[in-house]
């Protein structure tokens, strides 16, 4: 379930809450394309072992549609639709964050346990990416 009307996310960004099934075992959260996740996934990427003191990210994509949630640990992350910079802390396995199209995107702050997993609705295209901030201004301005 999306929580609507977030206001210290850019427009289209969404914050989920997703449904966390626990019993005396531990808990499971289940994510599914066109269901809970905002697209159909055809990719899954995860990032560990992130060094102390490194930030990743620092691009944008022009049509590349992702959900970002820390399975483990913590991280922070920054989004910039051209206008609003807002950051977020992702902090438990059962909160993720939509990453739209022409967002740019910054994660700070790995906790040494982090495992960022990523959804993506396309498989990885070097091309989709904008990774020079000055050429995404310029972009997201033609809009
Ligand atoms: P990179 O885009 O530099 O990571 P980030 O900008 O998020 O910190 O990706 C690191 C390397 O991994 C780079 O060589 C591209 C490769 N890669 C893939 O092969 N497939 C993928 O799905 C992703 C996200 C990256």
């Amino acid at each position: 379930m999306s929580v609507f009307g977030t206001p210290s996310l850019p427009p289209h960004s969404e914050l989920f809450q997703f449904v966390r099934k626990g019993d005396e075992r531990g808990s499971l959260v289940a994510l599914q394309g066109h269901d809970n996740v905002p697209f159909g996934i055809q990719r899954a990427y995860y990032l560990t072992d992130t060094k102390p003191g490194v930030s990743r990210g620092f691009h944008a994509h022009h049509q590349l549609k992702q959900l970002a949630v820390c399975v483990s640990g913590r991280c922070r992350m920054l989004m910039d639709d051209g206008v609003t910079r807002t950051e977020h802390w992702l902090d438990a396995a059962d909160k993720g964050i939509y990453i739209p199209p022409m967002v740019w995107h910054e994660m700070h702050d790995f906790s040494v346990d982090c495992v960022l997993l990523v959804l993506a609705d396309s498989y990885y295209d070097e091309n989709d990416y904008i990774r020079d901030y000055a050429h995404f201004k310029a972009l997201v301005q033609k809009f």
